[in-house]
């Protein structure tokens, strides 16, 4: 292995982290101390224990994890927790930005106000910005629910439109195609909000999917999005029309025994923007600076092309030029340094 990417310099890079589900980040000792802070019987004592039922080998069998771990989360102060420890995480791994997605009906489904959910995350988020790291929430539509449910979900959220800048798509793609929430997504574009979606890995239709989130639906970023090298007039679309990819190639590892590499490669050299995220970090090993540095081992990348996918990281986020300037300029000085 020839990289000369080191730890320092995977982690140090500034970057933005812009696929990173909030749920995701329950790391088991918090899991823990909030399941008995609120009495919960999550069948699990110690951290081994909870890390022995991490176990799982496509994207159904992690959401059948995923989502009871959840029930630990009840209050604000949860809500609060579980983010701001996201966010000390984030600056560790050289986060400058950090566009986080949550899941509110899967706390609202469970009998946990949205209210709860959003001043929680809202509270850490904006604390996190009062030392320095820029941040923002996505609100995501589970598409294994129904559209009504979506169409329920957003009404309910837009009195705090002012806490949360886009809206996105995830859970199980298996027959929950992108075009099951047309409306969801004309509605929310039209309240200004910024639109992404999942388009999994290696889904059945996953480049058709792919097609309409683009074409139909107004999706400004990919999440995940690899399988779309298969259709080469897709992938000069995305070039054209600026659209970013949110790759997590530990994730990609997990639920399909590959992280992507060559794909993520293939579209970064075909002028695509593609970032390297984390996803759910406590569940697939590792946040965004191990992320950063595992592809580059795997794939023998240089310091070089982690740092055009960072300023892709950048160019993609949901910030003022002003910010995306400044945050380049902290890139052009951290890599003057190494
Ligand atoms: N929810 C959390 N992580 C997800 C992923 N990678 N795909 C779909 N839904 C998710
Ligand atoms: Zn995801």
């Amino acid at each position: 292995m020839s990289t000369d990417v080191t730890r320092e310099f995977a982690f140090g890079l500034p970057k933005a982290e812009l696929h990173l589900h909030l749920e995701g980040t329950l790391e088991p000792d918090l899991k823990l101390a909030l399941a008995r802070k609120n009495g919960v019987d999550i069948g699990q004592a110690t951290v081994e224990e909870v890390q022995a039922t991490y176990r799982f080998n496509d994207l159904t069998s992690f959401l059948a994890v995923y989502y009871p771990a959840m029930d630990v989360l009840q209050d604000e102060d949860d809500f609060y927790a579980l983010a701001a420890a996201y966010f000390r995480r984030a600056r560790a791994n050289g986060v400058v930005r950090a566009e986080c997605f949550f899941d509110p009906q899967a706390h609202t489904s469970r009998g946990i106000e949205i209210d709860t959910v959003i001043r929680g995350y809202h509270r850490a988020v904006v604390e996190a910005r009062e030392t320095g790291l820029s941040a923002d929430l996505i609100l995501c539509f589970l598409r294994d629910m129904s559209a009504e449910s979506a169409l329920e979900t957003l009404q309910s959220a837009l009195p705090y439109k002012h806490m949360f800048i886009g809206v996105g798509l995830d859970s199980d793609e298996r027959d929950n195609p992108p075009t099951k929430f047309a409306r969801v997504f004309e509605l929310a574009r039209e309240a200004g909000l910024h639109v992404t979606m999942h388009c999994d890995i290696d889904q059945v239709g996953s480049i058709n999917n792919i097609r309409a989130a683009l074409t139909e639906l107004g999706a400004q970023r990919l999440d995940h999005g690899t399988n779309i090298v298969e259709d080469p007039s897709l992938v000069a679309y995305a070039r054209d029309h600026g659209i970013g990819l949110t790759s997590c190639p530990l994730s990609n590892s997990f639920v399909t025994k590959e992280m992507k590499g060559k794909e993520i490669i293939e579209l970064t050299a075909a002028g695509v923007k593609v970032s390297i995220n984390s996803d759910d970090p406590a569940y697939f090993g590792g946040y965004v600076g191990d992320n950063y540095l595992a592809l580059a081992q795997r794939f023998d990348l240089g310091r070089a092309d982690l740092e055009r996918i960072a300023r892709n990281s950048i160019d993609i986020a949901w910030i003022p030029d002003e910010q995306k300037k400044a945050m380049h300029a902290r890139i052009d000085s951290f890599v003057a340094q190494h």
